[in-house]
């Protein structure tokens, strides 16, 4: 499975670098890393940009049930490995912009626990980013957390994305055996988005 996975996995990056991000699928101890910065509880998990699902696998394994699992991924072939990969998982044919709308028909009781994502953030205008924060806030009531990865330096997510969400940014573990080397990061707000704000969509300029 972990041979099929890359092979699939390089042939989109092949296809399509910046869609992908990544020339490899994310390693066991970085996907690891994303499940431990889930917060405590019960309740439904979003994983934006599943792959081939090496996250969403470390999320299972931290206890996450299949049935309280989605992932939304906007390549058709990822999809269908993940939906042969991940039995009771539920998994969303779509683009993570489209988040809420995607999530609109599912019975899912919110807040939702947390929204993790391995979505290529850094190659994203400041507005999409903001679009998809709000989103996130959204569904887990207002306070987070969003949990991401990143190859970078710094946060992926823009400072004035960040200030103008009132969001807290945390490097939570620094990942060095993954190729290349990895940051988790979470946002958080201390108190609730207003919901009026959720409400209106962007308006970062790129
Ligand atoms: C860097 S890969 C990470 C894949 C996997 N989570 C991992 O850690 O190996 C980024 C993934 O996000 C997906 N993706 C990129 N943009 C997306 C979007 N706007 N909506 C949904 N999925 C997206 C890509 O198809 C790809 O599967």
């Amino acid at each position: 499975m972990k041979r099929n996975s890359e092979l699939i996995f390089f042939s989109k990056w092949f296809a399509s670098p910046l869609r992908v991000a990544s020339i490899t699928p994310s390693s066991t101890p970085l996907a690891r890393a994303m499940a431990s910065a889930l917060p405590v509880g019960d309740g439904t998990v979003v994983e934006l940009g599943g792959g081939t699902g090496p996250i969403t696998h470390a999320l299972l394994e931290a206890g996450v049930r299949s049935d309280q699992l989605v992932v939304i991924e906007r390549d058709a072939q990822f999809c269908n490995h993940l939906v042969r990969r991940f039995p009771g998982v539920v998994v969303r044919h779509g683009d993570a912009l489209d988040l809420v709308t995607l999530m609109e028909d599912l019975a899912v009781n919110t807040p939702v626990r947390a929204v993790v994502s391995g979505l290529p953030l850094l190659s994203m205008s400041s507005a999409a980013q903001e679009q998809l924060l709000q989103q996130a806030l959204r569904l887990t009531g207002g306070t987070g957390p969003l949990i991401q990865f990143s190859y970078g330096l710094a946060s992926p997510l823009r400072k004035r994305v960040v200030q103008r969400l009132g969001l807290v940014d945390r490097c939570v573990a620094q990942v060095w055996r993954n190729v290349p080397p990895a940051k988790v990061w979470t946002y958080a707000c201390l108190t609730p988005y207003p919901a009026s704000r959720q409400a209106q969509g962007g308006g970062v300029s790129p």
